[in-house]
């Protein structure tokens, strides 16, 4: 599939929209503070799939998180301001992921992948 573009400008703070790329949901989310705090405050030895929040953002654009919306368990969405940890709950069989979409509790093994994208402008980007 090709890549597509995305106008972040109507994605308010602490909201977040899903888009499709190749067929799969893209959760593209403008972070709070809180959120993001939250996602840097975390003990790496904690997580099943340890990864900084910072491998997962891009410099400079902390604030956004882009993740494939697939649960890494057996593939539901989950959804998104849901679950224990700011980020997203899978209503299937419970996996809870962090406001960096990193497993944090159930089932699932592995974090929401970030696929490929790159900021082209302060308020937009291309994913793929
Ligand atoms: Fe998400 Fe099983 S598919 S917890």
């Amino acid at each position: 599939g090709a890549p597509i573009e995305v106008d972040l400008t109507p994605i308010a703070e602490g909201q977040d929209i899903k888009v499709f790329w190749r067929g799969k949901p893209i959760y593209i989310m403008n972070r709070t503070k809180k959120q993001v705090e939250e996602a840097l405050a975390v003990n790496l030895s904690s997580l099943p799939d340890p990864q900084t929040d910072q491998e997962r953002t891009k410099p400079g654009h902390e604030q956004w998180l882009v993740v494939i919306g697939i649960c890494t368990h057996l593939g539901c969405i989950p959804i998104a301001h849901e679950g224990n940890y700011d980020g997203f709950f899978c209503p299937c069989h419970g996996s809870q992921y962090d406001s960096s979409g990193r497993i944090r509790q159930g089932p699932a093994p592995l974090n929401l992948p970030v696929p490929p994208y790159q900021f082209v402008s302060d308020t937009k980007i291309q994913i793929g």
